[in-house]
């Protein structure tokens, strides 16, 4: 790639402060991204890794209703608990904010009233859904219904998650409130809108300017634009959020996806702002003069105005729009903005073959992980990297996780290390010996070793970090082949020279590991330049060089990089996730459904229901859930259809005493007349029962009411 920029701002997305971080969270862009930052680090490049809490929106107030908690206490608890996990496993932000900072706040604002200024928004009222029974307005997550475009029955009001289509509530088929479960209605509100029809020839040229993205991601944009994109309400009737700072817009709130992104930007100055304040502590402490910069253009704002500047937003696929078409829409309408330079958005992990669900607890979370697995952080990154969703939905599996560190880590990288550090112990009491005369081999592999550093940034570069972990474990692979093929610890009997070389050789490409593996495994990448003694200041190209450790250079004592992940913990984790399968279908046996809408008793009354008895059942030829039976109405005797044969066998029913819809108009059902419907009892599962009087002496004929 082009190093050409001056300086980077990278920003992984702000992850919902409603829950845990899990594995999908990182392999989809935490982990990708901070391995490229960490790679800008060692190349010595300008760089700002930007991330925080994303405070605001519906997820938010769903989780503290649930919880019987304020949104404040979600944020608070599940913004440190993020914030911690990140850190321990090695995401090297610059800074985690939060989008409930006062800057923040202030930022989202400005941002807004400058847009408002400008007359960029058309001030518009519109039909909102409303929930009277809840009496609020269902904005995005508070509004579920069938999407348009694919038919899932569960899209929320402001996406679908199967189809990836940006909605607005009232593009939704059979909508219906996530607070009350009843149908809503729809009421006029005023909200302010982004003309994003009237800007889409700007942003398509945009989009078009930018071929090189994914194609995954460019895919998603085209078929957007395609589509025409339309005008979109970045305000909400919420109390939950930044307030919108305007005249007349009491009771409503910034649109979660228009304060979310701008959260980068306040983070970045909040980064800033700590860096002066402790400038100046520490200028206030040694008695200095602290001078401000007046006139000069604050330091944040290189990273976000300058076109020396390249952007570049680490995202999931459920993002892009709002990265790719959005966020751009407002930083073009501002006027004073760079626009992202890329987007590479990774694709889905699942996990064992099923969908990583929150509600479900389908998830390896990383807290847990970090406590169960104490200083393995790096095994999870390699496993996820070497498995990243990068251009197709990924899963990850423990047996998969057990085999890349027992066949990878342990038998290539470390069993490479371990033999080089400890026969250089045996053999020359841990001093790097002096490399005596190359074979052409040698020469070959000195040149082979030289190339790798531009090998890997080329794939980091291109975002494909799948690409650039198998090439460093070529390296080490390489390393491997080279002792086995020199058989040092045999030649040491005859040929004490040639082992010197060998073992000068296998060191120079265990330094050069070290450096080329930081971006990857960092925690290992300390662990390795310990035990080698290696100079700390090591940056990317030096790697390119087959010198680092020179002659006569004392080394550490060697300890294992990787240790064996035994079958009986990987058994354990998929029990823990059977476990919790279990668990989350029961609790789900304990929900209910929400209440229908109100009906009056005349309505209930109109519904003639008797008791009756099972004379006669029989399966439906060709079909699998029908059963024909025949029923004493204490009317008459009658026949139904009925969808119980999964639950009941024919000649266990004879005799039953049920409940019958008998004025229920006759229809047609596989040939048969069914005239009538049994009442029956439906669980979680879908099991049915029958609902039948509990007394022996209830007559056929008798009245349900
Ligand atoms: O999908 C999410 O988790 C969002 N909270 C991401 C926001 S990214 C950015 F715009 F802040
Ligand atoms: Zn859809």
């Amino acid at each position: 790639m082009n190093l050409k920029f001056k300086r980077h701002t990278v920003t992984a997305a702000l992850p919902y402060a409603n829950g845990p971080v899990h594995i999908g969270h990182l392999a989809g862009c935490y982990l990708p991204a901070d391995i490229y930052v960490r790679y800008l680090r060692s190349k010595g490049e300008d760089v700002k890794f930007i991330c925080g809490s994303d405070e605001h929106g519906v997820p938010i107030t769903i989780k503290a209703k649930k919880e019987g908690i304020t949104p404040q206490q979600v944020v608070d608890k599940y913004h440190k608990m993020m914030g911690d996990a990140f850190k321990e496993f090695g995401v090297s932000f610059d800074i985690y904010s939060r989008t409930s900072s006062k800057t923040h706040h202030e930022t989202a604002s400005e941002f807004f009233k400058k847009l408002y200024d400008k007359k960029v928004f058309i001030e518009e009222v519109t039909e909102q859904y409303f929930d009277e029974k809840a009496n609020q307005f269902l904005a995005d997550r508070y509004i579920v219904g069938t999407c348009p475009k694919c038919g899932n029955e569960n899209a929320y009001g402001d996406q679908c998650e199967k189809c990836g289509s940006t909605l607005n509530a009232t593009d939704l088929i059979n909508p219906k409130s996530t607070l009350s479960g009843e149908k809503p209605v729809l009421r006029n509100t005023k909200n302010w809108f982004l003309p994003l029809d009237k800007m889409q020839p700007q942003i398509e040229a945009y989009i078009d300017s930018h071929k090189e993205w994914k194609s995954n991601v460019h895919g998603q944009c085209k078929s957007w634009l395609n589509a025409g994109l339309q005008p979109r309400a970045m305000t909400r009737d919420l109390d939950w959020g930044v307030k919108v700072p305007v005249e007349g817009a009491e009771g409503k709130v910034l649109y979660v996806w228009f304060d979310a992104p701008i959260g980068y930007i306040s983070a970045t100055k909040e980064l800033f702002e700590n860096q002066e304040a402790s400038i100046k502590n520490q200028e206030g402490e040694r008695g200095e003069k602290v001078t401000t910069k007046s006139g000069v253009i604050p330091e944040w704002e290189k990273y976000w105005k300058d076109k020396e500047t390249k952007l570049v937003h680490f995202i999931g696929k459920d993002n892009i729009v709002f990265h790719c078409i959005i966020f751009p829409a407002m930083l073009m309408a501002e006027g004073s903005y760079i626009l992202p330079e890329n987007v590479p958005a990774n694709e889905f992990l699942n996990l064992e073959g099923d969908k990583i669900s929150t509600s479900r607890n389908w998830a390896v979370w990383l807290h847990e992980y970090l406590l169960e697995f104490k200083d393995k952080q790096d095994v999870l990154r390699y496993t996820l990297c070497a498995n990243a969703p990068e251009t197709k939905d990924n899963d990850f599996t423990w047996k998969d996780f057990q085999a890349k560190n027992n066949n990878e880590l342990v038998a290539i990288l470390g069993n490479f290390i371990n033999r080089t550090l400890v026969l250089t112990h045996k053999y020359y009491d841990g001093k790097v010996p002096v490399a005596a005369e190359y074979t052409k081999n040698d020469i070959l592999l000195l040149e082979e070793i030289s190339k790798f550093p531009s090998r890997i940034a080329a794939s980091i570069e291109q975002y494909r970090f799948r690409e650039a972990l198998s090439e460093l474990m070529n390296l080490a692979r390489m390393g491997n082949k080279y002792l086995a093929d020199n058989e040092p610890w045999i030649l040491i009997k005859t040929d004490e020279k040639r082992v010197q070389t060998i073992m000068n050789l296998s060191l120079q490409i265990s330094a050069n590991l070290a450096v080329l593996m930081e971006p990857f495994l960092p925690f290992t990448s300390v662990k390795l330049s310990n035990m080698l003694n290696l100079n700390s200041g090591l940056k990317w190209n030096d790697a390119t060089r087959t010198d680092l450790l020179l002659a006569g250079h004392q080394i550490n004592t060697a300890g294992l990089l990787f240790e064996k992940v035994e079958d009986e913990t990987i058994i354990a984790q998929v029990q823990k996730l059977e476990d919790s399968k279990k668990m989350n279908e029961e609790s789900n046996i304990a929900s209910v459904e929400p209440s229908k809408a109100e009906t009056s008793f005349d309505d209930f009354s109109k519904m003639d229901i008797r008791t009756g008895t099972i004379l006669e059942a029989e399966r439906v030829p060709k079909t699998d859930k029908l059963l024909k039976l025949l029923i004493d109405t204490g009317i008459d005797k009658r026949t139904v259809v009925s969808g119980i044969a999964g639950y009941y066998k024919p000649e266990e029913i004879i005799g039953q005493q049920v409940c019958i819809l008998v004025n229920l108009a006759p229809r047609k059902i596989k040939g048969i007349e069914s005239q009538g419907m049994i009442l029956m009892a439906e669980n979680n599962k879908g099991e049915l029962s029958f609902v039948a009087p509990t007394k022996e002496n209830m007559n056929n004929g008798g009245a349900v009411k």
